[in-house]
């Protein structure tokens, strides 16, 4: 089995290793790949999807990948999408996705984390974040009992409206929500280059040791949570929000 994850801000990326550590399987990273543009092929019968959810679907960058990637020695594929609420009608989606790619689809299970989408809403703070992880941990074990058994995760019950309108908020995210001119520097910025690292998509390049975005983003959250200095703005909603990043819970760390 192996275990191939996709985060912004970390909650996937935890979720990803616990899965991978309970159920003795490799852990990849698909980040690097998706910034290199080349999927590598994967060489396994079962195959387990971790990402957050973005509009109520798989990120696009995600799909894409699954897409593309040569997964010809893989026969049944899970998922498990991270939120922090809802994950709508994505199971419909996720099993769409893998009949196209010839695969048994065993299920999506749903594994609600702290919010991070801090260009729309507040993030909790750290000891409610801390409380939520906490509280996902008994469904993070059963999906890796289903695992272990080489079960189908439980069908998802999904309410009508998500079911109605998944196919109209998701691609409202990309034509209204996310916007490359809105993203602003402030004078903190030191030029660390930190935020074109975590791009995964490459859409920040520094000019003059200054950032500046591009048309690419998929508005994962990671460049504006992880800069050291505080110093990426999103319009003006995010001048008074914390950011939010799982490492800065501290979540397992508590004293
Ligand atoms: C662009 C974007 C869209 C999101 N859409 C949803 C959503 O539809 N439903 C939900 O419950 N959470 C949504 N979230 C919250 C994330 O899915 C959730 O916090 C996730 O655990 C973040 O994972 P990560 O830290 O691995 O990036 C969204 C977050 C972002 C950044
Ligand atoms: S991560 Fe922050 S401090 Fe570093 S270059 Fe980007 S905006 Fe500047
Ligand atoms: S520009 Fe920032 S928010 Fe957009 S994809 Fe890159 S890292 Fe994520």
């Amino acid at each position: 089995m192996k275990v191939l994850y996709f985060t912004g801000t970390g909650n996937s990326r935890f979720v990803a290793e616990r899965t991978a550590k309970n159920t003795n399987s490799e852990l990849i990273d698909l980040k690097p790949q998706i910034k290199a543009g080349i999927p590598q092929p994967v060489d396994d019968e079962d195959l387990v999807f971790v990402a957050p959810t973005y509009a109520w679907k798989l990120p696009s960058v995600v799909t894409e990948w699954i897409e593309k990637a040569d997964l010809s020695g893989a026969k049944r594929a899970w998922f498990i999408m991270t939120c922090g609420d809802s994950i709508g009608n994505a199971c419909q989606y996720n099993r769409e996705l893998t009949l196209k790619k010839g695969l048994e689809y065993m299920g999506t299970g749903i594994i609600v984390m702290p919010e991070n989408y801090i260009a729309m809403f507040d993030a909790p703070v750290t000891a409610e974040a801390r409380r939520i992880v906490t509280k996902s941990i008994p469904d993070m074990d059963k999906l890796i009992a289903d695992l272990k058994a080489g079960e189908k995760f439980p069908p998802v019950r999904v309410k009508l409206a998500q079911f109605l309108l998944t196919g109209l908020i998701n691609p409202a995210l990309g034509k209204l929500f996310i916007r490359g001119e809105a993203f602003d520097v402030e004078d903190d910025c030191i030029g660390c280059g930190k935020c074109v690292e975590r791009c995964p998509m490459n859409n920040i390049s520094l000019v003059d040791g200054k950032p500046e975005w591009g048309n690419g983003c998929i508005h994962c959250m990671a460049c504006i949570c992880y800069c050291p200095q505080k110093a990426i703005q999103y319009g003006t909603a995010t001048k008074t929000r914390e950011r939010y990043t799982f490492e800065g819970i501290g979540y397992g760390k508590e004293k």
